[in-house]
């Protein structure tokens, strides 16, 4: 394998464990989502440095307006914050932030901070960062559908003519590459609607770490573990 490859171009995260980081410290759950960012920052130090083109990271689902309105309301705010907070840094590193998922759903204010935090990037060429919010993949591949059946209503398509790049160009992630490597913290090994489309032959890495214990280095230990991976996407080792 040569050396590029054993680099994923693109590396997703679902950042678990917050609330149980917290918890362990008698803390209340919007601290650990506030201890959060800093392994935020520390992932993409590491993916800029290790030269992975695109960090996706799962911030807020769908399912997560579920949880109880104060948590959910600090959520917000941290993300407004961290727009604020962080900007001036991520265009020095030459990042571009952008996002997958329906922002209709945020209010006014997130959808004007992220609104910013796009235009104030888009210049970024070292790293993409695009952040999950308001995403689940199930919704993401419902509305591709509806799009497509559109496009078939319209007459632009015939039903024989869609293939799997028909679907692939209609999800939110179109711009980007699949997935190479996914890695879910805290232990848990499930996807939580999360990149189902695809995630079809990426890799997947479990540490136990909770997400705010998350450093550069368990990055580092990710990629090192990709470069052991045998990819072979359904064919057999040359
Ligand atoms: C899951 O942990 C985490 C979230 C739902 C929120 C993720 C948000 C951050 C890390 C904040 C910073 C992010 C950005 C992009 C600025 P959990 O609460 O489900 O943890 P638990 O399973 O231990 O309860």
């Amino acid at each position: 394998m040569s050396e590029q490859r054993r680099i994923p171009q693109h590396v997703a995260i679902i950042m678990d464990g917050n609330g149980r980081w917290a918890e362990l410290r008698g803390l209340e759950r919007h601290q650990g989502h506030a201890a959060g960012v800093e392994p935020v920052r520390a992932a993409l130090r590491a993916a800029a440095r290790h030269g992975v083109q695109v960090l996706t990271l799962y911030a807020f689902s769908t399912e997560n307006w579920g949880r109880p309105a104060p948590e959910v309301d600090a959520l917000m705010e941290l993300f407004c914050q961290c727009v604020v907070s962080e900007a001036p840094e991520l265009v020095r590193q030459g990042v571009r932030v952008r996002m997958i998922g329906q922002r209709e759903r945020f209010s006014e204010k997130v959808r004007t901070a992220l609104e910013q935090i796009e235009r104030q990037t888009a210049g970024g060429r070292t790293l993409t960062l695009v952040l999950a919010l308001n995403y689940s993949s199930r919704s993401e591949i419902t509305r591709a559908v509806q799009r497509i059946a559109r496009r078939v209503a319209d007459k632009e398509i015939r039903p024989e003519e869609i293939c799997e790049s028909t679907i692939t160009e209609n999800l939110d992630t179109a711009p980007y590459p699949d997935p190479d490597l996914i890695i879910r913290t805290s232990g848990e090994q499930r996807l939580s609607n999360f990149l189902l489309w695809q995630a079809s032959y990426a890799e997947f890495w479990f540490p136990e770490v909770l997400w705010p214990d998350f450093t550069e280095e368990t990055f580092d230990q990710a990629i090192e573990e990709y470069a052991r991976r045998d990819r072979r996407f359904g064919l057999v080792t040359k």
